[in-house]
C-alpha cells in the first residue's frame, strides 16, 4: 500500500498512529541532528522528521533526497513542538521509520510553492510542474466544481448532455475557422466548431427538448486576456420557450453556482437594453459595480467658440466623485491614458468642482463659471467632484469614455473582485453594418430571430431591427450569450438574403438546416456560457489562462509541446498539401 493517508489529513487526534504517506518533497532542511521535510501531495503538506540520534542510517538516506523527489515514508504521528497554525496539519509531524525513494527528480526550474520565482514563460513551458502549485490547482478544482454543479443543476431539470462532432463543416460565428485537411477527400477540409450552434438546433428538430454540453470550441481570432483559441462553453438549448423562459432558467443556474460554490445569494439580475447600455456606459458589457454613467453635454458646450467641442458630433462627461483634488500629474496621466493608440482619444477636458464651489477647468478660456456650473448640475456633481469630458464621433467617443470610466473605476477602488453584479443585456440589434464592405453581418449569428414588432423594418431599415438576443454580463465581462432562433425555413432564407448570401451559397452552406426546418422545427432558443470566463470571475483571475490546465500563450502557441509545428513532407503529401515554409 502506497499510503494510508493523504498529506492533508493527519491531526492532533491521530497522535501515535503508524501511517504511510507518499508524495513530493517540497522542501528539505537540516537542523542540528534532524532533517525536516515538507511532503506534498494534491491535498496538502505534512512535515516529516528524520532523527540522527535514533536512526543515523535513515538520516543519511534522507540527506540525499532533493526537491520534487517522489518518496514513500512510514512513521508515527507526533505532536510538533513548533506548531504551524497556517497549515491544517501544522500541529503534527511524522517521525519517519522507513523511507522509500519512488523516483528521483532533477532540480525544478522554479520553486514549486504558492509564491514562485518562475516567470510566465518558464511556468508555461513546465506547466506540469506549475500545476503542482496549490493556487493553480485550486483554480482547476474550482473549475471542476463549477462544471459538476452545472451538470447536476441541468440534469435535475431534464437537460440531456449530448456530444456533437468536432470535425464539421464551417459554422459562422464571427471568427475564423481552424481547419483540418481530409486525407480521404483530398483538397477538402473539415472545420473545428466555433460552437455547436447548428447541431443543438438540429437536436431540437429531433425533439430532444432540453440539451446541454460542456464542450470545446475553437476560434481563430486575436487573443486577449479573456480569449483563447480553444475554450469551453456550457452550451444549452431548449424547445418551446420564449426569451423570458431562457433568461429565467439560466439566471437560476447562475444563482445556483454562486450559492453552492461561493455561498453568495444574488438578487434578481437587472435587465438593460443594448441602447441604454451604449448611451450610459458606451459598452454592451457595462461594469455596473459602480455608477459613473455618461452625461451628454453637447447642447451645453456648443456655441462658445471652443472649436474642438463645436466640431464634435458627441460631447459627454463622467463625474468622478471626490476626485477634484487630482493633481496636475494625475490629470496628465489620464490624458496620456486616453491618448494611447489603443484608445485613440485626441484629448481630455476636465472640470474640478472645488470645495469652495468654484469650478476650474482646462477650457476656462472658452467657458464662464455659469457654463461650467450647468455642466456640473447636469452631471449632478457636488463640490469635491471631478468632471472628465471626451468628444468626437459618437461611437468612437463613447468607446473612449467607456475605457476612461473603467480606468477611473479601478483607480477609485470601485471594481472590487469580491463583489459580483450580474446583468442581462437585451434587445441587441439583429445586424451590424460593415461600412467598408457595404453589407450587413449578423450581430449574434445568422440563426437569431428578429423581434416580431421590428420585422417590418427588415427591408427598409435593417440597422433598426432588434433581435431576441441576450448576453449575461458579470462585472463587465460577457460571460454568456444566446438568442431565440429562427425556426421557420422561409424566415431563415430571408435572413440569409439580408446577409448577402446568394440562394446557391445559402443552400451549399446551410441546406441541411433549411431542409431540417421543413420537417417540423419547434420554436427554440438557448445560450452558451463561457466556462473559462465564469471560472476566472469566481477565482478573481486576470486572465482565463490561469483556469485552463494547458493553455496557449498570446501568440496561440502551446509552449510546452511547441505547437503548432511543421509537419513532415510525407504527411503533407498524404494530405495533398504543398510544403509550407516557415517565414
Ligand atoms: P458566443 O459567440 O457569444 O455565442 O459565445 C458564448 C460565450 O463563449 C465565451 N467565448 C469565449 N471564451 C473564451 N475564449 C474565446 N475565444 C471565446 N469566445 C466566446 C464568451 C461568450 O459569451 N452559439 C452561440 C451561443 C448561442 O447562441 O446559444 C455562441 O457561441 O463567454
Amino acid at each position: 500500500m502506497y499510503r494510508t493517508n493523504t498529506c492533508a489529513e493527519l491531526r492532533i487526534e491521530d497522535l501515535g498512529k503508524e501511517v504511510t504517506l507518499s508524495g513530493w518533497v517540497q522542501k528539505a532542511r537540516k537542523m542540528g541532528g534532524m532533517i525536516f521535510v515538507d511532503l506534498r501531495d494534491r491535498y496538502g503538506v505534512t512535515q516529516l522528521v528524520f532523527n540522527q540520534d535514533t536512526n543515523a542510517a535513515l538520516c543519511e538516506q534522507a540527506a540525499k533526497i532533493g526537491r520534487e523527489w517522489v518518496i514513500q515514508v512510514r512513521g508515527k504521528v507526533l505532536e510538533r513542538s513548533n506548531k504551524n497554525s497556517s497549515l491544517p496539519t501544522g500541529e503534527v509531524e511524522i517521525i519517519v521509520g522507513e523511507l522509500i525513494v519512488l523516483n528521483a527528480s532533477q532540480t525544478p526550474p522554479f520553486t514549486i510553492e504558492d509564491e514562485t520565482d518562475g516567470g510566465d514563460d518558464i511556468r508555461m513551458k513546465y506547466r506540469y510542474l506549475d500545476l503542482r502549485r496549490a493556487p493553480v490547482r485550486a483554480n482547476l478544482e474550482l473549475r471542476h466544481k463549477m462544471a459538476f454543479e452545472t451538470r447536476r443543476f441541468l440534469d435535475e431539470r431534464n437537460f440531456l448532455e449530448v456530444e456533437t462532432p468536432v470535425l464539421i463543416g464551417s459554422t459562422p460565428e464571427g471568427a475564423r475557422d481552424f481547419v483540418v485537411p481530409s486525407r480521404m477527400n483530398l483538397g477538402e477540409f473539415y472545420a473545428l466548431p466555433q460552437s455547436p450552434q447548428l447541431f443543438k438546433q438540429l437536436l431540437m428538430v429531433s425533439g430532444f427538448d432540453r440539451y446541454f454540453q460542456i464542450v470545446k470550441c475553437f476560434r481563430d481570432e486575436d487573443l486577449r486576456a479573456d480569449r483563447q483559441p480553444e475554450f469551453t462553453q456550457i452550451d444549452c438549448e431548449m424547445s418551446f420557450v420564449d426569451q423570458e423562459d431562457v433568461l429565467n432558467m439560466f439566471e437560476d443556474l447562475s444563482k445556483h453556482l454562486f450559492k453552492t460554490i461561493k455561498n453568495i445569494e444574488l438578487p434578481d439580475f437587472p435587465r438593460m437594453t443594448y441602447a441604454q447600455a451604449m448611451k450610459e456606459y458606451g459598452s454592451d458589457k457595462p461594469d455596473i459595480r459602480f455608477e459613473m454613467k455618461f452625461v451628454e453635454l453637447k447642447d451645453l458646450t456648443t456655441g462658445k467658440n471652443f472649436p474642438v467641442f463645436d466640431g464634435a458630433q458627441y460631447v459627454a462627461a463622467i463625474c468622478a466623485q471626490g476626485c477634484a483634488s487630482y493633481t496636475r500629474k494625475q490629470l496628465d496621466e489620464l490624458t496620456d491614458f486616453v491618448k494611447r493608440p489603443q484608445i485613440g482619444a485626441k484629448g481630455l477636458v476636465y472640470v474640478r468642482y472645488e470645495a469652495d464651489g468654484s469650478l476650474k477647468s482646462s477650457v476656462d478660456k472658452f467657458y464662464a463659471q455659469e457654463d461650467l456650473k450647468k455642466w456640473a448640475d447636469r452631471c449632478q456633481a457636488k463640490p469635491g467632484d471631478l468632471l472628465l469630458l471626451i468628444c468626437g464621433e459618437t461611437e468612437k467617443a463613447q468607446k473612449q469614455l467607456c475605457e476612461l470610466r473603467l480606468e477611473m473605476g479601478a483607480r477609485m477602488g470601485l471594481r472590487d473582485k469580491n463583489i459580483f453584479k450580474c446583468l442581462w443585456l437585451i434587445d441587441f440589434p439583429l445586424l451590424e453594418k460593415d461600412e467598408e464592405l457595404n453589407r450587413y453581418f449578423a450581430k449574434h449569428h445568422p440563426f437569431t430571430s428578429p423581434k416580431a414588432e421590428d420585422m417590418h423594418l427588415l427591408d427598409s431599415d435593417p440597422s433598426a431591427v432588434r433581435a431576441n438576443a441576450y448576453d449575461l454580463v458579470i462585472n463587465g465581462v460577457e460571460v454568456g450569450g444566446g438568442s431565440i432562433r429562427i425556426h421557420d425555413g422561409k424566415m431563415q432564407a430571408k435572413m440569409f438574403e439580408v446577409l448577402g448570401f446568394t440562394k446557391e451559397k445559402a443552400e451549399a452552406q446551410f441546406g441541411f438546416l433549411m431542409n431540417a426546418f421543413k420537417y417540423g422545427a419547434p420554436p427554440h432558443g438557448g445560450l452558451a456560457f463561457g466556462l473559462d470566463r465564469f471560472v476566472s470571475l469566481f477565482a478573481g483571475l486576470d486572465s482565463i489562462r490561469d483556469c485552463i490546465a494547458f493553455p496557449k500563450n498570446n501568440s496561440g502557441r502551446d509552449v510546452m509541446m511547441d505547437a503548432p509545428s511543421i509537419i513532415e513532407q510525407e504527411q503533407l503529401d498524404e494530405l495533398g498539401l504543398a510544403l509550407v515554409k516557415k517565414a
